[in-house]
């Protein structure tokens, strides 16, 4: 079995968190605060604050930009459902734009066309790896007086005209889930470089509280581990080489798959760093192409099999009219194939095959 996705953790992190163990320390404490520090350095932010996960991070984000109820928060239906998940938990309302068919991130000219007077934010995502169009967005977000957070969730080391995702926006998200492209078990993080906005980020991660048990807000326990932290710091080292190696595997199947009748690979827009946190083709015959991975013990994962504004729940918020047919046809088209570091160059080659094989038929 070959499968999508397998966290590249072993002995070093072992060995980190043992230490931690031993220590008696568990709670947030100084390896949380290392963690911060190096990746604030790596990302290219002043600031970095540590959350118990990618959507604690993306919901202390919003909140400490100020978003609340009443307010339109301008998205991408095509995401993991945390994304607007996080905006409804502010009290405010996900507004949809459609995305670029080529690169499956939102359009610029389709967020710029959803701005009413309520809109106080975009809040972009680099899906799959890929950075979305930074500067035309920064734009829009500039001229017309609105945050810009980036849900980097996806995206860690991703570049856009050599600058690292997650220090464009007044605030940026990243996940440490085990398939991301760097580990914590479960974490996150918000990057930022405003002073005012990481300030109330850790005040919030800690129940409202600056000093121990006087709160001047409702805060929440969004806290990271120092089990947690001493993994993260061992796989930010090794997090540049993680990627060039899912570089590598994205390029030799490109390289097969180019051309193949019925298989469109995965575009890449000049003067980006694409970091394939997933590998995502798109394809004429989904089920076909499924079938026969399954039957080759060959892991896929399909994402997303349903945009955000399908989902039941968005259903009965008031969004069924609502049709984006970039994300509605993405998400019948795409599958995501093994594209992460710990797979031997047999392995990509076998899946290269297999699909080759499966879609020539
Ligand atoms: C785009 C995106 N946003 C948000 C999240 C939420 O992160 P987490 O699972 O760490 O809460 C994820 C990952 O799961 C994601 O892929």
């Amino acid at each position: 079995m070959i499968p999508v996705a397998r966290p590249a953790v072993g002995e070093e992190e072992a060995e980190a968190v043992r230490k931690v163990i031993e220590s008696g320390m568990l709670a947030q404490g100084e390896q949380v605060l290392e963690f911060e520090r190096r990746f604030a350095r790596y990302v290219g932010s002043r600031h970095a604050v540590a959350t118990s996960s990618g959507t604690a991070a993306l919901h202390l984000a919003l909140l400490a930009c100020g978003i609340r109820r009443g307010d339109e928060v301008i998205t991408t239906p095509f995401t993991f459902i945390a994304t607007a998940n996080a905006v409804l938990y502010c009290g405010a309302k996900p507004v949809f734009a459609d995305i670029d068919g080529r690169t499956f991130n939102v359009r610029p000219e389709e967020i710029e066309r959803r701005i009413t007077p309520r809109t106080r934010a975009v809040l972009v995502v680099h899906l799959y790896g890929h950075p979305c169009d930074m500067a035309e967005i920064s734009e829009v977000c500039r001229e017309h007086g609105l945050m810009l957070i980036e849900d980097a969730c996806q995206a860690h080391g991703a570049a856009y005209r050599g600058r690292r995702v997650g220090s464009f926006g007044d605030a940026a998200c990243f996940s440490f889930y085990p398939t991301k492209n760097m580990t914590t078990g479960e974490g996150g993080m918000v990057t930022t470089s405003r002073e005012d906005v990481a300030e109330r980020v850790r005040l919030l991660r800690e129940h409202g509280a600056k000093r121990r048990y006087e709160h001047e807000v409702l805060g929440y326990n969004y806290r990271m581990t120092d089990i947690a932290a001493a993994m993260g710091l061992v796989q930010l080292r090794k997090l540049d080489e993680m990627n060039e190696r899912r570089r590598e595997n994205a390029k030799v199947l490109t390289d097969e798959l180019e051309g193949v009748e019925g298989v469109e690979t995965p575009f890449v827009k000049p003067g980006v760093t694409h970091v394939f946190h997933q590998y995502t083709v798109r394809c004429r015959s989904r089920e076909r192409l499924t079938e026969v991975l399954e039957r080759e013990g060959i892991g896929y994962g399909i994402h997303y099999p349903t945009p955000v504004h399908r989902q039941e729940l968005y259903r009965r918020l008031g969004y069924s009219r609502l049709s984006l047919p970039e994300a509605e046809r993405a998400s019948r088209e795409v599958l995501s194939l093994p594209v992460h570091p710990t797979l031997r160059r047999e392995e990509v080659e076998r899946v290269a095959e297999v699909v080759k094989r499966a879609a020539g038929r």
